[in-house]
Parts: C-alpha cells; sequence; structure tokens
C-alpha cells in the first residue's frame, strides 16, 4: 500500500510540475485570446459596427474605405489590411519591393568571417528564426531580441556591436525573416518560467501605461484606437505588429528594425525615446510580439 501510494505521489508532483511548465503562459494566451476576439469583433463588419467601434468614420470612409478584416493573419498587413486605399497603394509598391537587395546583403554578412574565423552563422545556424524572437533567457534572466541577439553574437566574438536601428542589422534580419517566410514559419513566442512571465506582465503594463505630455499610451492608439483615423493615416492593430519586420519605409528611404519603428511612435506620443537596447524595449516586445504568436512571418515588408 505505501508503495502503491509514493508512486502515486511521485506520479502527482510529476504532473503538477508537467502542468506548471505549461502554465507560464496562461496569463498571455488569455491576453492574445482577448485581443483577437475584440479586433476580430471590431473589423468584422465596420459599417455595421459603427456606433461601438466607429464613431468617427464618415459614412464615405466606412462604405468605401474601411473593409471587414475575416481573418487574424489578415493584420499582418496592418492597417492594410481593412484600408482599401492604403492596400492599393501597398500592392503597387510591392510589384518592385524595395527590400530585396537588402535580403542579399543580409545574407553576405550572415556568412562573412569575423576577425576570429567564426560568423553570425556560428551563432544562428538556422536562419528560418524572426518567428521565434524575442525570447526569455532564464541564464540572463533577461528578454533578448532578436536585434540584441545578432550583437551579443558579434560582442562574443570580439567585433563592435551593430547600430540597432537600421543598416547592416535590419540586413540581416531582412535575411532571417524571409527565410523564415519562406519556411512557412509562424510567430511562436515562448513564457516558460515565472521570470519570463514576470517580464511579459511588465511590458504588457509598459503598452497601456499613459506617458508624455499627451498622457497617451500605445494602446490608445493600436487596441482602441485601431482602424481610427489619425489625419491621412489609419491605425494599425497591436496583433500583427510584430510579425513583418524589418520594414522599408518610404519615410525613412531604408530598411528599419522594429526598435527604430518604436522609437519613432514614443515621439508621437510626447516622450523621448527608451534605448533599442533597454530593458524596456525589450520587455515591450516580448509582450507585442506574443500578442501575434501564431500568424505568419511576413517580413520584411514595406510601410509609409
Ligand atoms: C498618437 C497615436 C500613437 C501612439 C500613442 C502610438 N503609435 Fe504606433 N503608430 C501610430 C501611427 C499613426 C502609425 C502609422 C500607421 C499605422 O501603421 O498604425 C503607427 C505605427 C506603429 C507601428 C508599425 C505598424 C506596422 O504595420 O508596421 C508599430 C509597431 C507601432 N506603431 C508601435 C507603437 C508602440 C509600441 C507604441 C507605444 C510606445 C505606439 N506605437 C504608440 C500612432 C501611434
Amino acid at each position: 500500500m505505501r508503495r502503491v501510494m509514493s508512486r502515486v505521489s511521485v506520479m502527482a508532483v510529476v504532473a503538477v510540475s508537467i502542468l506548471g511548465a505549461g502554465n507560464f503562459n496562461a496569463q498571455a494566451e488569455k491576453d492574445r485570446k482577448a485581443l483577437e476576439v475584440y479586433m476580430l469583433k471590431k473589423f468584422e463588419n465596420p459599417l455595421k459596427n459603427r456606433n461601438a467601434y466607429f464613431p468617427y468614420a464618415t459614412d464615405d470612409e466606412l462604405k468605401n474605405n474601411i473593409q471587414p478584416v475575416k481573418k487574424v493573419e489578415d493584420f499582418r498587413l496592418g492597417s492594410y489590411a481593412f484600408n482599401k486605399g492604403g492596400l492599393e497603394q501597398y500592392n503597387e509598391l510591392n510589384e518592385m519591393p524595395p527590400y530585396e537587395d537588402a535580403i542579399d546583403e543580409g545574407e553576405e554578412l550572415y556568412n562573412k568571417k569575423f576577425k576570429n574565423g567564426k560568423s553570425l552563422k556560428s551563432c544562428f545556424p538556422n536562419p528560418e528564426i524572426a518567428g521565434d524572437y524575442p525570447k526569455f533567457d532564464d541564464k540572463k534572466g533577461e528578454v533578448v531580441t532578436i536585434t540584441s541577439a545578432i550583437n551579443d553574437c558579434l560582442v562574443a566574438n570580439g567585433e563592435k556591436p551593430w547600430n540597432m536601428k537600421k543598416g547592416k542589422i535590419a540586413k540581416v534580419e531582412a535575411y532571417f525573416a524571409s527565410k523564415s517566410k519562406e519556411a512557412g514559419k509562424k510567430v511562436n513566442i515562448q513564457i516558460n518560467s515565472k521570470a519570463a512571465a514576470e517580464a511579459y506582465e511588465r511590458g504588457k503594463k509598459e503598452y497601456y501605461t499613459q506617458r508624455g505630455y499627451l498622457q497617451l499610451s500605445c494602446a490608445n492608439c493600436h487596441v482602441q484606437g485601431a482602424g481610427q483615423r489619425v489625419r491621412k493615416e489609419y491605425l494599425s492593430p497591436l496583433i500583427g505588429h510584430t510579425t513583418h519586420f524589418p520594414v522599408y519605409r518610404l519615410k525613412w528611404q531604408g530598411l528599419g528594425t522594429l526598435e527604430r519603428r518604436l522609437g519613432g511612435c514614443e515621439k508621437n506620443q510626447g516622450e523621448k525615446p527608451h534605448k533599442p537596447n533597454s530593458k524596456w524595449d525589450k520587455e515591450l516586445l516580448y509582450f507585442m510580439a506574443y500578442m501575434s504568436n501564431g500568424l505568419p512571418v511576413d517580413g520584411p515588408d514595406i510601410r509609409k
């Protein structure tokens, strides 16, 4: 009897720890699903949902420009998922994508030998990893973004770190994204420990915190505000925000990382941007990327 009991209790302990291990993302999964339901409901029929979600849109906009979005994957297109005029411009630009050369240059940089004979390839033997970052590194106790991981690799091999917003890093990320997209990879963010769940929660809190002299949060514009127009620009939803980077922006006349984009939006909020390598940026990106879990990797891409 005692032997049976002890076996049962060993089983119970094993079961609890397996359950526990799978449970660190429970809150994040709840948040992600709630956001998905909200966005799909908002965009399933903008004209019909006018009172609930589009009180400021004109009749003309609702009839002719703001289109229904049926599938959550479509949000990888940002505001072009629902903004018909924007989508037409986007499709035109995509006929001759301005980021093709950057992908090839990124591949060269990936294979290029460091002074010590190693390369980025030695750190990232599989380039199809765009959907796996940010990750929580339990040994370091911090979030690692694809951008910071590339620089960590450089520094560990005695090289100087690169600019985290544009240039070589964006090119290598363009290569990673295009390989991941070709392979049909999806965003696959993991939260596997208590510390990781805490980092996620801190990122979420910052996303919903109002700041700057305008007292706006990211969520004011990209959750509640998604689908509204700010002057001529339609606000894109948080879901799909991390799927397609790096992007070539007409405004930049070049390629930029997610970190670069964040800086611009913090300025929109009336704030001095945080540093791309800051804990703040990394944890915010961890939260944001989790919200796109399951969506296809779709980079590099084009934005205005
Ligand atoms: C005042 C409104 C406003 C606030 C607040 C704001 N943004 Fe934005 N954001 C914009 C506009 C306008 C654009 C360009 C149109 C679009 O894609 O939404 C944009 C674009 C973006 C994009 C690119 C979307 C794409 O499809 O590539 C990301 C990512 C983003 N914002 C993140 C953030 C984050 C993170 C915060 C908080 C730190 C934030 N934004 C705060 C207005 C805002």
